[in-house]
C-alpha cells in the first residue's frame, strides 16, 4: 500500500478512535452525521466508507439500517472497524478500489481527499468513487478547508512560534500541509473551498453541492455548553444548517463535504 509513511505513522498511534469523541471533534462528528442524515438513500442502501478509519461513522450508519463496507489503508484502522457489528472492513486505498462498478448506493470519501497532495490523485480517487457508485447514487467527500491551518494555530495560540508560523503560511500559500509536531496533524492538503468544485467536475460528477460542517463554530463550540447534547446543541445544529451552503462562509469552516448525484441510468 502506497501510503506516506508520516500519514501511517500519524494514525498508528490510534488518535482515530476517540478523536471525534469531544471539542471541534464533536463537532465535526454531529455535523457530518446531519448532513449524511439528509442526503443518503434511504436505508438499507449499499454504502462504501473509503478512508472510513475506525468505523466512527459506519457504526451509527449500520444502526441506521444501512449496509456498510469500509476500506481503510492503516491495518489498525480496518481491525477496530472489523470488530463493529455489521461492518464489513478491508485494507484499501482510495486510488485503486478493489470493488464492483456501479455497486454502491451511496460512496463516503471522508479522508481520502486531504491525504492525497497530488491533484490527479485526488481525482483518480473521485473517478474511482463514480465508477463504483450506481446510477443515481451519491458520492460524499470530505475536505479540510485551506484556511484551518491558521485559525487552529491561532486558536490553540500557536501561531506566533516562528517554525509553526513558517509552515502555516505554507498551508495557505500552497494548501500542501507539512507535519510539525503531535499536535498539529500529519501531512495534508488543505482545499481552497472553490477548487473542489472543478476537481469533482474533472472526476466526471458536475453541479456537486458543498455543506459548511463547522462553520465558524469549531473554533467556539467547545464553550457556552453548545456541544453538551440536548436543546442547546440542536440549537448549534439548526443554526449551522441555516447557513451551510453559504458561499461566503465556506473557507471559515474547518470542513467542507461535497456531494454529488450520479446520472440515472
Ligand atoms: C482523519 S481520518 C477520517 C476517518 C473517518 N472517515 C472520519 O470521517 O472520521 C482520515 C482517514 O483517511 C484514511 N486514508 C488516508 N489516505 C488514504 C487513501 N489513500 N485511501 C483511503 N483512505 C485513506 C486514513 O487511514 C484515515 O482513516
Amino acid at each position: 500500500m502506497n501510503l506516506d509513511p508520516a500519514i501511517r505513522s500519524y494514525y498508528d498511534r490510534g488518535g482515530e478512535i476517540d478523536r471525534l469523541a469531544d471539542g471541534p471533534g464533536r463537532l465535526e462528528f454531529l455535523r457530518t452525521q446531519d448532513v449524511l442524515r439528509r442526503v443518503l438513500p434511504p436505508a438499507p442502501a449499499v454504502v462504501l466508507d473509503v478512508g472510513g478509519g475506525t468505523g466512527v461513522h459506519a457504526r451509527w450508519l449500520v444502526d441506521d439500517g444501512y449496509q456498510m463496507r469500509l476500506v481503510d489503508p492503516v491495518p489498525l484502522h480496518v481491525t477496530r472497524a472489523a470488530e463493529i457489528a455489521g461492518v464489513e472492513a478491508v485494507q484499501g486505498d482510495a486510488r485503486r478500489l478493489d470493488e464492483p462498478d456501479r455497486r454502491y448506493q451511496a460512496t463516503l470519501l471522508l479522508g481520502p481527499l486531504y491525504h492525497l497532495i497530488e491533484r490527479e490523485e485526488r481525482i483518480t480517487a473521485l473517478r474511482e468513487a463514480a465508477r463504483v457508485t450506481a446510477p443515481g447514487g451519491i458520492v460524499v467527500a470530505a475536505t479540510i478547508s485551506r484556511y484551518a491551518g491558521l485559525y487552529d494555530t491561532l486558536a490553540r495560540g500557536r501561531y506566533a512560534e516562528p517554525e509553526v508560523r513558517r509552515l502555516t503560511d505554507l498551508d495557505v500559500s500552497t494548501g500542501i500541509h507539512q507535519p510539525f509536531d503531535r499536535d498539529l496533524f500529519t501531512t495534508a492538503y488543505f482545499h481552497h473551498p472553490d477548487e473542489i468544485l472543478t476537481e469533482f467536475a474533472d472526476a466526471g460528477m458536475s453541479t456537486p453541492t458543498r455543506y459548511a460542517l463547522e462553520g465558524g463554530a469549531w473554533l467556539f463550540g467547545d464553550r457556552h455548553g453548545w456541544l453538551e447534547g440536548g436543546d442547546r446543541t440542536e440549537v448549534l445544529l439548526d443554526a449551522l444548517r441555516s447557513v451551510e451552503q453559504e458561499p461566503t462562509l465556506m473557507g471559515i469552516s474547518a470542513h467542507l463535504l461535497t456531494v454529488a448525484q450520479m446520472p440515472a441510468a
